[in-house]
């Protein structure tokens, strides 16, 4: 699988391999949307966007719970947030016939919350547990 740049490994597996699968993703979905607008690909982006989105924050809000993380609240209101967003975005594109504009659009936007989400929310949950792993055994 690709690899992410340095800055957004977390150092937990799972998380890296998860986080690394969607950057995969959109690196093509944006490869794809420079030389022409497909609705049909835009379409099955937004689809992949939508349920990786349900999949991966499901995941990470359950080890927080599960650990009993105490930025759980604040990292949880960030997805909200973003999933807002998607939501948003998977209206307007419909609206627009997934023409050219939104797939830069979608692009932008999710790369950009992504890459500041990991380097700061995700990676101090992966160093928190970290932390914990040597404490605890
Ligand atoms: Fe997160
Ligand atoms: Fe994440």
């Amino acid at each position: 699988m690709g690899g992410l740049p340095d800055h957004l490994y977390t150092g937990n597996s799972e998380l890296d391999s998860q986080h690394a699968g969607l950057f995969a993703r959109i690196e093509l979905f944006r490869d794809k949307t420079k030389t022409a607008g497909d609705p049909v690909e835009m379409k099955s982006f937004l689809d992949y966007l939508h349920d990786y989105t349900v999949m991966h924050f499901r995941f990470e809000e359950n080890l927080m719970r599960e650990l009993h993380y105490p930025a759980t609240w604040e990292h949880e209101a960030e997805h909200q947030k973003f999933w807002r967003e998607v939501l948003g975005l998977l209206d307007a594109c419909a609206k627009m016939k997934y023409c050219e504009m939104c797939g830069q659009k979608v692009y932008n936007t999710v790369a950009k919350w992504l890459w500041s989400h990991i380097e700061k929310e995700d990676r101090a949950l992966a160093e928190w547990i970290r932390l914990r792993s040597e404490w605890v055994d």
